[in-house]
């Protein structure tokens, strides 16, 4: 029995981690697979209400008493600090450790990518991010506050540890699931510190690995490849931030955020997964936010949880699906979240 905590967050978020829901309940209720469902209601609501993002112990407690975490969005106009996001989402990501953010960019309908004369197989690469530091690590300052002479710092971290152990998690991934080149993207022509450890450390893992090409390419350069040629990348693993942005136009390409789909992980530990998109505030309550992303990041979470046939079920089910049509607006389609997250699931029980 796996146990999985289900935090739905803000905006959009419940109505599409509703449809996953639906979607892992009718693998439960089939006796495919065996797990507990865990409701929490950590988010905006909470936070504006009780003034608390996670509760006391609340990350002890996941790590202690789950196997995983299903994750919503977290974001709210009426919070412009981003507060809760922070604690919550952050707060997961850092204090879990949960230090590679695998997002898949797959097209799975020709029909999807903005881009021109594109075939599914020209647009297949995943991006390993870095998840726990760099841009993200919170630390920076302001002087003089408020006056024409402030200073605001933004400060960016990159340890020895955590550049090494994104990489080789990104060779790794290579090799066990047959790809054959790795390609590291940073700003080291401007960015000299930080980009030289990038450096050095992708030469040093990449020598280990001959069955892997290993090639360089600054960020910039990378997102007009992306959109030129993006049948060149196999495995890109790049920092928080560049892969932050990175995989927003991998969304765009592979026919939209609504379909995104990603894993916070460490191998071993409780890991959280979640749709690349956030809240979507003018969409939310209006049922029309497309759930194949959150439902394609519970396929991947069943994967992590070992049940690798059935994660590759909800996959066939959402191409199915894609292909009769049982579409959102976003892909063209006219049904709403619930329906689609039902077409979805009854294709799981059909013969
Ligand atoms: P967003 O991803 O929420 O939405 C951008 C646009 O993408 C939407 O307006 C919509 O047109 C489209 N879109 C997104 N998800 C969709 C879906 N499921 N179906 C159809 N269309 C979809 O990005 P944003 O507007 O920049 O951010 C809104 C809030 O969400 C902010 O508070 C932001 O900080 C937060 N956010 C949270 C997460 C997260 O929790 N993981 C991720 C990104 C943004
Ligand atoms: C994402 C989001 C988050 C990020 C925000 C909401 C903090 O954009 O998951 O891609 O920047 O990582
Ligand atoms: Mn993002």
């Amino acid at each position: 029995m796996k146990r999985i905590a289900v935090i739905p967050g803000d905006g959009i978020g419940p109505e599409v981690i509703r449809e996953a829901v639906r979607v892992l309940r009718r693998l439960q209720e089939s006796r495919i697979i065996e797990v507990e469902l865990v409701d929490f209601d950590w988010g905006a609501e909470k936070f504006l209400k009780e003034g608390i993002t996670v509760p006391p112990g609340g990350l002890e407690m996941l790590s202690e008493e789950f196997d995983a975490i299903l994750a919503g969005a977290f974001g709210d106009p009426r919070i412009p600090s981003n507060k809760h996001a922070e604690d919550i989402l952050l707060g997961m990501r850092r204090g879990l450790d949960l230090y590679i953010n695998l997002r898949p960019v797959r097209l799975l309908n020709a029909r999807f990518t903005p881009l021109q004369n594109r075939k599914t197989d020209d647009i297949d690469f995943v991006v390993f991010r870095e998840n726990t530091e760099g841009a993200y690590c919170g630390a920076g300052g302001f002087l003089k506050k408020g006056t024409l002479d402030e200073i605001a710092l933004q400060e960016e971290v990159n340890t020895r540890r955590g550049v090494e152990r994104i990489i080789v998690a990104a060779f790794e991934y290579a090799r066990a699931n047959g790809r054959k080149r790795v390609t590291m993207a940073d700003k080291s022509n401007v960015q000299r510190f930080g980009g030289d450890l990038w450096q050095r450390v992708f030469k040093e893992v990449s020598a280990g690995y001959g069955d892997i090409e290993a090639n360089h390419q600054y960020v910039d350069a990378m997102a007009m490849f992306i959109v030129l040629d993006p049948a060149q990348y196999d495995v890109i693993v790049t920092n928080n931030l560049f892969g932050d942005i990175l995989t927003d136009l991998g969304a765009a390409i592979q026919g939209g955020l609504g379909l995104a789909a990603s894993g916070n992980i460490h191998p071993g530990k409780v890991s959280l997964f979640e749709p690349v998109h956030g809240s979507a505030p003018p969409l939310a309550g209006k049922g029309t936010a497309n759930p194949i992303g959150s439902i394609l990041t519970c396929a991947m979470m069943l994967e992590y949880l070992g049940y690798q046939t059935e994660g590759r079920m909800i996959e066939e089910a959402v191409r199915g699906a894609i292909s009769a049509d049982e579409t959102t607006r976003d892909l063209g389609g006219t049904l709403s979240t619930e329906q689609v997250g039902a077409a979805i699931a009854n294709r799981l029980t059909k013969e």
